[in-house]
């Protein structure tokens, strides 16, 4: 059983639990994409009534080495029977460099585990299309959805279509690198970043959803309505 956000709930923002657990090894990042949103993200999530000691879904598209979804875990997805779905190829993608790569899964197993929170972690290896499908197939409602794997504007689309169906109503949805671009603005190639996907869904999808405040611009978060009664 799971609950979507709670306009009653307590905020998002209390401290995690225990942290890692005594004797663990330490966690290991190469990179660091993800802690300069936390505080957008205690925001928007306050905003929006998230309760993270109620039991929910999320889906993770992109997980790299756990940096993300490890700050999910610990801060959103605090209940005992909170999962999360996580969906990467764990190949990097056409923006990386090979050498951050090797042993990309294996960091990311470590990591969780370092901060004892792997057994809340369901792990769909491969591209995002077909774990999407999957998740659909199973009937998978998520309570929140993070859009942050390939960012290629047609891999994009499709991640933020699949994945708002997951969505139950009043679930949540946040894509990041909204302006992210990866060439120089002169030569800037709009199919190679996710801008153009994103303005297009939401433009499409303007009825079912609406923009809570609190992120910064470089990312894009909305709430799926609950639909019109009758
Ligand atoms: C920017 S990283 C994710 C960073 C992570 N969310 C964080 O904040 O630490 C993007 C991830 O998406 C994965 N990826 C790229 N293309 C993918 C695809 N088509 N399907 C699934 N995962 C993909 C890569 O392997 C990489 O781990």
């Amino acid at each position: 059983m799971t609950a979507g956000p709670s306009p009653a709930g307590p905020p998002a923002a209390a401290p995690p639990p225990a942290g890692p657990p005594a004797g663990a090894p330490a966690a290991r990042f190469t990179e660091d994409w993800f802690e300069y949103h936390t505080p957008a993200w205690r925001r928007f999530f306050d905003g929006v009534g998230w309760d993270a000691e109620a039991p929910h879904v999320a889906v993770e598209i992109g997980s790299f080495e756990g940096r993300s979804t490890i700050w999910i875990l610990e801060n959103l997805l605090r209940h005992p029977d909170s999962r999360i779905h996580c969906l990467d190829t764990f190949a990097g993608g056409v923006e990386h460099q090979a050498d951050r790569i090797a042993g990309l899964y294996e960091r990311f197993d470590a990591n969780l585990r370092a901060h004892g929170v792997r057994d809340k972690a369901a792990v769909l290896r491969g591209p995002s299309f077909d774990g999407l499908v999957r998740l659909l197939g199973a009937g998978v409602e998520a309570d929140f959805v993070y859009v942050d794997g390939s960012h290629q504007a047609p891999d994009v689309l499709a991640d933020l279509v699949l994945g708002f169906r997951l969505l139950r109503p009043g679930g949540v949805m946040i894509c990041d690198d909204y302006l992210w671009s990866m060439e120089e603005p002169d030569t800037h190639d709009l199919l190679n970043a996710p801008k153009i996907a994103i303005d297009a869904f939401a433009n499409i999808h303007r009825r079912q959803i609406e923009l809570p405040d609190g992120l910064l611009r470089w990312q894009f978060g909305l709430r799926r309505r609950a639909p019109e009664p009758g």
